[in-house]
């Protein structure tokens, strides 16, 4: 006999996991279904983001950071360590044990909201009536029922042809995450999100780092005046980045990987690392969902069809966070799960995707909410820009990181925020007065004429707000 459900909730990623949270506090009886297991074999919720993406990595930037912080910033505080050292073992164990807290802490978040959470495979099995019945399949099989179904089952990343991660030699963002000791060497394809986060902690943990990117221009999403920046200071930093490669054949030896491509000019190389990490972008993940069972519609990249409310084309089946289009990213995940169950409550969210903030956990930080100045160009709106350097913020320069520049458009004629860029010393915390003045449709005005706290790096904001008038106080 079916167990009953109002809601069934497949993949406890940010998206499935928040959304099964808001269904139960609206009164659903809900069910979640994840197949991701520890080590140990118990459940580990939480999704892509939790276990193998947005939280170990931040952990290892963290730590890495703080490595590379003792050797080259501390001194000019008239701090002195004679050497350093970088137990990688104990950074990976701690980085484990960030992982199980955050697991450990979605199971109490089920618990606590009356969700029954299922350790298994979610399928579509067929409809009963209005309902719509999905087997488990695991150590506990089971078969439930209910009138919705979101489908939360993220993404996987996307192979480079003809190249088999091993996590071992050839590495997807999970082995990126766990390689037991910094490699000397290490090459990166694609030059995106992951390649620049993950070559950023073993670089600073000292390997030699190659990031070969096909596209001719390093971060061509973001704003023209911060990639500029970025690139400058990435190379500062020895992260050697070439763009506009072609990649070759991957040889894939005992002890090393050689990279072939063809560079910019034409140019045949090839390159010898100890270990690959291919980065080249994720892709939407339905196996085992038997979504074909009940003619569930897929694009033909394989994203799970939805209109602009996350219905699919099936009545009371619906789908979130990376399985659809629309940025890849945790928050924009866990606010379509959110608004979907407030949807089947008959409420009337709004998820706008063009307040979604993005942020690159680089050092310095990359963030930016909005339209670039690129963008704007194309599209034809007549803009004002301010800018202001972290060099002329007190906060920064107390700090001893006065790294980069905080940006802000605004429509010419109503004055009307259109885009906020960051580089900079917590740029990700930054962005959010952004976001906040954009969602609320502010002018700039209205941001240069908050008070700001002093000293504080959001009076870089501020400033900037500012320059969009010529106005300026501190430069
Ligand atoms: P996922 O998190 O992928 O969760 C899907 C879950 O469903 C998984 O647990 C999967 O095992 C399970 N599942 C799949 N099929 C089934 C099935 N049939 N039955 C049962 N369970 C199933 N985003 C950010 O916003 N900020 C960051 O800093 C950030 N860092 C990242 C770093 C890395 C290295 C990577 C790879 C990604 C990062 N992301 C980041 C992206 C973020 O992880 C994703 O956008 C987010 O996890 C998507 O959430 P989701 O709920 O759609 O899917
Ligand atoms: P990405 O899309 O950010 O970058 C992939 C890069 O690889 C691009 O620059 C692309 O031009 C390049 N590329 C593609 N094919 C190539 C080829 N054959 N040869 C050389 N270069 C090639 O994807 P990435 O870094 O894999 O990350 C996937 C997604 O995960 C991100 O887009 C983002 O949505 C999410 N993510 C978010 C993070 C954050 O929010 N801080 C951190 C990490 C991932």
């Amino acid at each position: 006999m079916a167990e009953q459900f109002d809601v069934i909730v497949i993949g406890a990623g940010p998206g499935g996991y928040e959304g099964a949270i808001r269904a139960a506090q609206l009164g659903f009886k809900v069910a979640c279904i994840d197949d991701a297991s520890r080590p140990d074999g118990k459940p580990a919720p939480g999704g892509t983001c939790t276990n193998v993406g947005c939280i170990p990595s931040k952990a290892l930037l963290q730590s890495s950071e703080n490595f590379e912080q003792i050797g080259h910033a501390f001194a000019e505080h008239g701090i002195g360590v004679e050497r350093a050292t970088m137990d990688v073992g104990r950074m990976l164990a701690r980085k484990a044990k960030i992982v199980a807290q955050s697991n450990d802490g979605i199971l109490y978040l089920f618990k606590k909201n009356k969700i029954t959470f299922f350790h298994g495979v979610g399928s579509f099995v067929g409809k009963t009536g209005d309902a719509w019945r999905v087997a488990v399949a695991g150590k506990n099989p089971a078969e439930l029922q209910a009138t919705h179904v979101i489908v939360a089952t993220g993404s996987k990343p996307r192979p480079l042809p003809n190249v088999a991660i091993d996590n071992v030699r050839v590495l997807d963002n999970e082995g990126a995450l766990a390689i037991p000791a910094a490699p000397k060497r290490l090459g990166v394809v694609g030059a995106g999100v992951i390649g620049l986060e993950m070559g950023s902690v073993w670089r600073r943990l000292g390997a030699e780092v190659t990031i070969l990117e096909a596209l001719p221009s390093l971060l061509p999403a973001v704003d023209t005046t911060i990639a500029r920046e970025a690139q400058k200071l990435f190379a500062r930093q020895g992260l050697a980045i070439h763009t506009g490669v072609t990649i070759g054949a991957i040889d894939v030896g005992a002890d090393a990987v050689t990279m072939n491509y063809t560079d910019a000019a034409g140019q045949a190389i090839a390159v010898s690392v100890d270990q690959l990490v291919v980065a080249i972008g994720r892709v939407p993940f339905t196996a085992g969902l038997g979504g074909d069972t009940v003619g569930l519609a897929r694009d033909e990249r394989g994203f799970i069809t939805v209109d602009g409310a996350c219905r699919t084309n099936l009545p009371n089946v619906w789908a979130v966070g990376d399985v659809v289009r629309g940025p890849m990213l945790a928050h924009k995940a866990s606010e379509e799960g959110v608004a979907v169950a407030e949807r089947i409550a008959g409420q009337a969210p709004h998820v706008d995707f063009n307040t979604i903030p993005w942020v690159i956990y680089t050092s310095p930080e990359i963030a930016w909410v909005g339209r670039t100045e690129q963008q704007l160009k194309a599209d034809g709106v007549d803009f004002r820009a301010g800018q202001f350097p972290f060099t002329a913020n007190g906060r920064a320069r107390a700090m001893g990181d006065t790294r980069g520049l905080v940006k802000v458009l605004a429509d010419r004629a109503t004055d009307a925020i259109l885009g906020v860029h960051v580089i900079g010393p917590l740029a990700s915390e930054l962005i959010s007065e952004g976001v906040v003045a954009m969602e609320f449709g502010a002018a700039s005005e209205d941001i240069a004429r908050i008070t700001h706290a002093h000293p504080t790096l959001s009076e870089a904001v501020r400033e900037a707000a500012l320059a969009v008038d010529g106005r300026t106080l501190n430069l």
